[in-house]
């Protein structure tokens, strides 16, 4: 999709579809007005008709409007005006264009980029335009045998800015969002693509691909390889698949040499049958998307390489399959990890911090500025938070204030749960130095515990993603977070627009 920034009134504009809002009540936007103007009342005159009430969700669209040298309008309700905010911005926007789909426009100019976002400037609103859009236009269906394309796909995209003044800053925020919306694009393929053919040579593969592509260093060790580095938990998951395991490792530099990095560690289970601790069947489906840890890790490399950002930040990706098997781990296994400490797994379903720990003491040698984990770690989770934000847990209060600051702004959220010392008491093994399990309460938090136990170097986080990288349902499908999120803390570190590192405003 091709996105610009314009200055300018809806009379001079000769666009497929003008779109602009309305609020509850039949209240005209600015420029619904302005076109009512000068058409000489044509829009308030279909409202009174009683065909769009202005609440959120509704769309109108209109031809042939008098004066007006575009060929229609897309009216969108946008609710009460005075609940009108961030999250009500990206969902007019996505309405407006899941409504532009199906017809013919291929080139549409949007007025919502002029409506009022209490503390959000343009920048701000163009940017989540275009992911937005992106997002709203995604389709998978690469696994169709006949993909439907005989609709004229929207090729242009044109976002209104108030003042002249907002066009450069609107260019920055185009090529932020672009480079955010390709990054979560490349994370949704990769997620929905299914276990059969996502394995972790294919990931690998990618990564690879990806490192090529955008002057990434690209690494990829094989099992031999591990077992040297004595990476002994990751490749007792690996034991119960003929999948053989790799872990990645991407580098970008963008920063001076020797500039200690930001390192990502992604969570690449291709598929998580659980092992010998096997899971139900119902949805056992959606551990296929077990990996999409590993494709924001790649996702956000890629967004950084994209906007050049002068960082270093490099990308560990431990893969594997975790299924059963004859020589698959036991519950009661004693493994030793890269790290020296041992772990009795008492729950082969608890296996991502099993691959997880390796990667993070792997991590060590790079001496890094932060480590950030990402992770589809527990259905805890999403008991505690559900879809909205990302869990978020660290040894480090002012990186933790730093990612919840760049999951505001992006509106790709993340909530800080505590990681008290208190609870790692309940990872204690009588055999071993600990256990990858520690019952039912607090199962998000004790599964931090356990990987903080491997991140005492360095500043450290954990994101815990199982409620957020995929959509169940209907929509079923990778949503691509924590893509935005990650890329934001990076744009934040490089010191390049958007946000600051912090978003204590909002
Ligand atoms: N990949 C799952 C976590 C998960 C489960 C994410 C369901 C989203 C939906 C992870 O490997 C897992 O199985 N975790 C266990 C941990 C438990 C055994 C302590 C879980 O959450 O049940
Ligand atoms: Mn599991
Ligand atoms: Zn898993």
């Amino acid at each position: 999709m091709d996105f610009s920034v314009k200055s300018g009134t809806p009379e001079k504009q000769r666009s497929g579809c003008l779109i602009a809002g309305v609020f509850e009540a039949r209240k005209l936007s600015a420029v619904a007005g302005q076109i009512d103007a000068v058409s000489g009342g044509a829009i308030a005159a279909i409202l009174r008709r009683g065909d769009l009430e202005g609440k959120k969700g509704q769309t109108l669209l209109l031809h042939n409007i008098p004066n007006l040298p575009s060929e229609r309008v897309l009216l969108v309700g946008c609710g009460k005006e005075k609940e009108f905010d961030e999250g009500r911005y990206r969902e007019v926007t996505a309405t407006a264009l899941n409504a532009l789909k199906d017809i013919g426009a291929t080139e549409i100019t949007s007025y919502l980029t002029e409506l009022e976002v209490r503390g959000r400037d343009i920048a701000w609103k163009v940017r989540q335009a275009v992911e937005v859009s992106e997002a709203a236009l995604y389709r998978f269906d690469q696994l169709k045998s006949k993909p439907d394309n005989n609709r004229r796909a929207l090729r242009k995209v044109v976002l209104a800015v108030p003042k002249r003044s907002d066009l450069a800053p609107g260019e920055l925020a185009i090529k932020q969002g672009k480079a955010v919306a390709d990054g979560v694009k490349l994370a949704r393929d990769l997620g929905n693509l299914p276990g059969n053919i996502c394995t972790p040579t294919y990931l690998a593969e990618q990564a690879l691909a990806l490192g090529k592509q955008h002057g990434l260093k690209a690494s990829v060790l094989d099992k031999e390889e591990m077992e040297k580095l004595g990476m002994r938990a990751l490749l007792s998951v690996a034991r119960g698949s003929r999948q053989p395991p790799k872990f990645v490792i991407l580098e970008y530099s963008g920063g001076k040499d020797g500039e200690p990095p930001v390192v990502l560690v992604g969570k690449g289970l291709t598929f998580d049958a659980g092992g010998i601790s096997i899971k139900p069947a119902a949805h056992m489906d959606e551990m296929k998307f077990d990996m999409c840890g590993a494709a924001a890790v790649l996702g956000a490399l890629q967004a950084a390489a994209e906007l050049k950002l002068p960082l270093n930040v490099v990308g560990l990706i431990p893969s594997s399959e975790n299924l059963p098997d004859g020589d698959a781990n036991k519950p009661g296994d004693v493994v030793t990890t890269m790290s020296g400490q041992t772990v009795e797994i008492l729950n082969t379903d608890a296996e991502g911090r099993l691959i997880l720990c390796d990667a993070l003491t792997y991590a060590e040698r790079y001496q890094p500025a932060a480590v950030i984990d990402i992770a589809t770690l527990t259905g805890a989770c999403v008991v505690a938070l559900g879809n909205h934000p990302s869990g978020l847990m660290s040894n480090n209060d002012q990186l933790a204030r730093e990612i919840v600051g760049a999951g505001k702004y992006t509106y790709d959220r993340a909530w800080q749960l505590p990681l008290w010392d208190e609870y790692q008491k309940q990872i204690e093994s009588p055999f071993a130095d600990m256990a990858n399990v520690g019952g039912r309460e607090a199962g998000a938090i004790t599964g931090a515990c356990f990987l903080a136990r491997y991140a005492k170097q360095y500043k450290w986080a954990h994101l815990d993603i199982a409620g957020t990288a995929w959509k169940t349902g209907k929509e079923k499908g990778a949503t691509g977070r924590p893509v935005p999120l990650l890329t934001q803390l990076l744009i934040g570190r490089a010191g390049k627009g958007g946000a600051g590192a912090e978003d204590d405003a909002h």
